[in-house]
């Protein structure tokens, strides 16, 4: 199974996150967007791997006191207006306690024997990918914050075509 380690957002962050996604879906040629209950933060992406056991675990040893987190401002990557679409995302505020539990994480998830991607940790909230427009959108994303409460190892797959994350475990944070 091909797994991922994440946080949820509050219901008043999902609120903002669904406005950007409906003013891509309006300015946009074409867009491949989030769908809804996909809305995510990654902390570490684990990939195919049948040691659910492992990643629980790794999960488990990284619960901490819960902390704030701020979501606002978006930004794009790629550049390939009308030809191969941009991926655009919503943004974190700066935080060091998201900053320690994502490295606390992959720590973990290495311990555990999973090869993790050495890459800096870039926090960001895909909201749709394959984005076509004639110019850069503009999106709204005004600063939201949430409490962090719970972190979530999650399965992706395809079912009947539709990309589907399912937390198969979730550790709470007290
Ligand atoms: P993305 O949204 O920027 O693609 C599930 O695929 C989650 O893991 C997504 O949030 C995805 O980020 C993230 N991810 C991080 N590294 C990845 C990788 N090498 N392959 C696929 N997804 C990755």
């Amino acid at each position: 199974m091909r797994l991922f380690v994440a946080l949820h957002f509050s219901p008043e962050v999902r609120r903002v996150l669904l406005g950007a996604i409906g003013e891509i879906r309006a300015g946009a040629r074409q867009a491949n967007t989030t769908r809804p209950e996909n809305l995510h933060l990654t902390l570490a992406f684990i990939g195919e791997t049948d040691n659910l056991r492992g990643a629980r675990e790794a999960v488990s040893s990284c619960v901490r006191p819960a902390f704030g987190l701020s979501v606002g401002g978006f930004g794009r990557f790629g550049g390939g207006f009308g030809r191969f679409g941009d991926l655009y995302w919503a943004g974190i505020g700066k935080n060091p306690e998201l900053a320690a539990l994502a490295e606390a994480v992959q720590a973990a998830l290495r311990a555990h024997g999973f090869e993790i991607e050495r890459r800096p940790f870039k926090p960001h909230i895909t909201l749709a990918r394959q984005v076509q427009s004639d110019a850069p959108l503009r999106l709204t994303v005004p600063e939201t914050s949430m409490t962090v409460g719970r972190i979530a190892l999650m399965r992706s797959e395809r079912i009947s075509g539709k990309l589907t994350y399912t937390e198969v475990f979730g550790a709470e944070l007290t």
